[in-house]
């Protein structure tokens, strides 16, 4: 691809990104599916490209309705932009790329154009811009996080903006963490014990899992080190009966099953619910991978749903992996920032309590309800635990150190009622996990 062409296709992928309901590298993945031509030293500059321009957006923006040539941003001018201020082109050389020639980008339009004048030579960060566009997150979420962080705003959104490792969660239904290091060796991937999950490998630089035995075979999954924690934190044993009351695809449904693995197989019951039928039908390709089609899959409805009534005061162990903002994971989904608005949240939390209630019924006395988020928001954590444990005197909320030493093991990395990771703290994801005992 020429350097035109590389650019037109930054510019695709950020408005395919921007539409899609998927992430980013989903998108990716299909869109040079599609273009095979493509080598890969295109796809890794029109990939980095592309993630560079979505964690510097704020900033971009801020520039780009700065220079006052009334154009609102959109992935061309967040290219051009980017182009100039932090790959220090040169408005010459990108009227030469953006030429119109086959697989390149249209011609500059005039006020394309005076835009590349009025930035060339200027550096990205600026000092009049406000912090919520330095650290790049929504100005409306500003009151949450200063209250979150104080003194630590600069330190914890940074981390947030950073790339991701690639983490990976051995199977323990298939393998032991040593001879699934060395499975990935003789695949020639490197990696290492996660520092805080037992159970997790942390892969050295950017690898296609997908083609090694030791994926094929399932002896691995990809799941971020801070999701394995909170998967940990339920506790469960060979025996239990468990929940997965918001299961998705299946990714901490897969960690609950190896908890349970009892000679080869799974010892006890452990239901997977979702509202979504599309989810639960992703999550059996990985069930039949890992070996854990013991698994039992139910979609359910939002309220009244007849398997819950069924089912109230049976479970060992309840986990709600509550629907969020998702701002715990903004390093893999930078775009995810943008996509909520103060309404989006409220109605998130409203399902969240009414996930709450509903999962709670469940629960037998002795058991336990664990409350999980990947996000980093009061109003999402702290707040619906306070709401929920104010109506129900019969849930006890259990010290997240004990329960982290009886179910993780070693010292816990955070205090109090409730577990936070966030990948300035742990290395991990955002997610907050609260465990709360039923007393009768
Ligand atoms: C954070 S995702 C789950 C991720 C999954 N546990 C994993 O580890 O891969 C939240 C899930 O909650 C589901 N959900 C949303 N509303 C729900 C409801 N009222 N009851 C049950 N599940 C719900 C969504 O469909 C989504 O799959």
């Amino acid at each position: 691809m020429t350097p035109g062409a590389r650019l037109a296709g930054t510019i695709e992928l950020l408005d395919e990104i921007d539409a899609a309901d998927q992430a980013p590298d989903q998108v990716i993945d299909g869109y040079f599916r599609q273009r095979r031509f493509a080598g890969s030293g295109d796809r890794r500059d029109v990939t980095g490209r592309v993630y560079d321009i979505l964690r510097r957006r704020a900033k971009l923006d801020w520039w780009i309705e700065r220079t006052g040539l009334g154009v609102p941003p959109n992935a061309r001018l967040r290219t051009l932009a980017f182009a100039i201020l932090e790959e220090r082109s040169s408005p010459e050389e990108l009227r030469g790329y953006f030429s119109g020639a086959r697989h390149c980008p249209d011609p500059l339009s005039e006020p394309e154009s005076a835009l590349s004048d009025a930035l060339y030579g200027r550096p990205l960060l600026n000092r009049d811009m406000p912090d919520h566009v330095r650290l790049e997150y929504p100005e409306w979420m500003d009151r949450s996080f200063r209250a979150l962080w104080g003194a630590r705003l600069d330190d914890e959104m940074s981390g947030l903006n950073q790339p991701a490792p690639m983490d990976l969660r051995v199977n323990l239904l298939k393998t032991t963490p040593e001879d699934a290091l060395q499975r990935l060796a003789d695949d020639f991937i490197d990696g290492a014990p996660t520092a805080l999950s037992p159970i997790g490998i942390r892969v050295t630089g950017k690898v296609r899992l997908g083609g090694t035995r030791a994926f094929k075979d399932g002896l691995v999954d990809v799941q971020d080190e801070g999701s394995q924690l909170a998967a940990l934190m339920v506790g469960v044993r060979p025996g239990m009966t468990v929940v997965d009351y918001c299961a998705g695809a299946g990714g901490k449904t897969l960690a609950l099953a190896a908890g349970m693995a009892h000679e080869g197989g799974i010892a006890g019951r452990l239901y997977a619910l979702d509202v979504s039928k599309y989810r639960m039908d992703r999550m059996v390709a990985r069930l039949k991978r890992a070996g854990a089609m013991a698994v039992k899959r139910r979609v359910i409805s939002a309220s009244n749903d007849p398997w819950v009534s069924e089912h109230a005061g049976r479970a060992d162990r309840v986990l709600i992996d509550a629907p969020c903002t998702g701002t715990g994971s903004w390093r893999r989904n930078p775009d995810a920032r943008w996509q909520f608005t103060p309404e989006d949240l409220d109605a998130i939390r409203a399902n969240q309590q009414s996930i709450f209630e509903n999962a709670a019924t469940l629960v037998k006395p002795g058991g336990r309800l664990i409350y999980v988020t990947c996000s980093l928001l009061q109003e999402e954590n702290e707040q619906q635990l306070a709401w929920f444990a104010e109506r129900h005197e019969n849930f006890e909320v259990l010290d997240v150190g004990a329960v982290w030493s009886e179910t993780v093991g070693g010292p816990p990395p955070s205090s109090g009622p409730a577990l936070r990771l966030s990948p300035a703290s742990t290395g991990t994801d955002g997610f907050f996990c609260a465990v709360l005992e039923r007393t009768r």
